[in-house]
């Protein structure tokens, strides 16, 4: 359950603002649930959550275990929101410093020589006892030609096949649409096993398809959790959509009213990659036709040493979404030190949380003072359940802010530009 309070954002908008912006809002959910707004063809992220697929999560989790018992290292080759929500959830779920499973690496994500170079000596070296190391490797493109993962994937695929020889492809899972594309060629030519990302679901609303559900069950996070986390809050928003008109009403205000940035800020160091994915949900979903708040990802307490001076005092076009884990799951405390040469023992006792939580609500208060409206949106605790409340959270809130200002969610007409002049500049037809 997420709890959403504007009151420090509705404090900084007019009455007569937030009854206008209201009316928008409230005109784009007619839209989005009615399926008649522009795009309304790419509305199945809500369709697989009215009626969940329990087959497709039990063969993922089967195909998961199996990865799991053989795999050392997992790779998931993918770009944009073919690979940020699942990095979104196993870096907030699996643990830090844990050996347990295979380790899981990215490639696909940007065209960086020396990674994958790197990446490639890695999964070629031995393991400490000398034995050959078990790759496997997930690549996740819907159009299946995305240059940056068809480039990895191309060079990952050449070493697995240098190891292994025609057992490569026992090794290699690829997530694609059902038809068309090249990877989809290779795939019928290779015999890959394939896993269809729904037709009617863009990449950044597909996370709780095969596109995150494989990597995230491979990490060994409980799938079903959190696809049923979503699935309750899809319920619940269903049953009262109040809270969500209400956040991006707040959103539509401070947008009209010249906040041009959203920093979404974590105090929990495991939630700044899911940061990452609601920066590209929202980026991807609301930058067009000169509108949109840009949307930023703030980790404190670091970033209030790099990024705080500005939020404070600079130029004030920002607004704050505040990602909050009420209780934690570590009791780690201040021991008490004798002679207390750090000066510290006036925090002898209290709980890493409890500090952390003072540094939230002072940086609330420092703000709201600089004149930041803050929106809170708080979970109880940091698990798979909340964490699919939050995604269909955002997913929803995005989809509606973005018909309130009167564009379509679903596509991203602007990133083609770059794709046009880097392929002519590559010399491709
Ligand atoms: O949200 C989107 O649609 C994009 O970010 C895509 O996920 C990204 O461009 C990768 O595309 P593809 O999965 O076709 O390789």
């Amino acid at each position: 359950m997420i709890k959403c309070d504007v009151r420090i954002a509705r404090s900084f908008i007019s009455d007569e603002e937030y009854i206008s912006a209201h009316g928008k809002v409230s005109q784009g959910y007619k839209q989005l649930s009615e399926k008649s707004g522009p795009g309304s063809e790419w509305l199945g992220w809500r369709d697989i959550l009215a009626n969940p697929n329990d087959a497709i999560l039990e063969e993922i989790e089967s195909l998961a275990t199996s990865i799991r018992s053989d795999a050392d290292i997992f790779i998931v080759c993918g770009i944009g929101g073919s690979y940020l929500g699942a990095k979104a959830i196993i870096d907030a779920l699996k643990p830090h410093f844990s050996s347990k499973g295979p380790e899981i690496l990215y490639a696909g994500h940007h065209m960086g020589g020396k990674y994958l170079e790197e990446l490639l000596q890695h999964i070629k070296a031995p393991k400490a006892d000398g034995g050959q190391k078990k790759v496997y490797v997930n690549v996740i493109s819907k159009s299946g030609s995305t240059l940056e993962t068809a480039l990895s994937f191309r060079a990952i695929r050449s070493t697995l096949e240098s190891m292994y020889g025609d057992e490569a492809a026992n090794h290699i899972i690829c997530t694609t649409s059902d038809e068309g594309g090249i990877l989809n060629q290779l795939i019928d030519a290779k015999g890959y096993k394939k896993f269809v990302i729904p037709n009617d679901i863009g990449g950044r609303f597909s996370v709780l398809t095969p596109v995150g559900l494989i990597p995230i069950a491979v990490a060994g996070i409980d799938i079903k959790a959190l696809y049923y986390g979503a699935v309750s809050a899809y319920n619940r928003y269903e049953e009262d959509i109040e809270d969500i008109i209400e956040y991006t009403s707040l959103r539509n205000a401070l947008h009209k009213a010249g906040k041009t940035i959203d920093v979404i800020s974590c105090f929990e160091p495991e939630l700044a990659s899911f940061g990452g994915w609601i920066q590209q949900l929202m980026g991807e979903s609301e930058g067009k036709e000169g509108k949109g708040i840009f949307p930023t990802v703030a980790s404190f307490s670091t970033d209030l040493h790099s990024l705080g001076q500005f939020i404070q005092q600079g130029k004030r076009s920002l607004m704050e979404t505040f990602l909050i884990v009420e209780n934690s799951f570590s009791s780690i405390e201040v021991e008490t030190l004798e002679g207390d040469d750090d000066k510290l023992n006036y925090l002898a006792g209290k709980t890493f949380h409890d500090i952390n939580t003072k540094a939230r609500l002072g940086t609330t208060e420092a703000h709201q003072d600089g004149n930041v409206p803050i929106i809170n949106l708080t979970i109880e605790a940091l698990n798979e359940e909340n964490l699919g409340a939050l995604i269909y959270f955002f997913e929803l809130a995005t989809g509606v802010f973005v018909y309130s200002l009167g564009v379509n969610p679903f596509n991203q007409p602007g990133v083609e530009d770059y794709k046009k002049a880097m392929y002519r500049l590559l010399g491709k037809d």
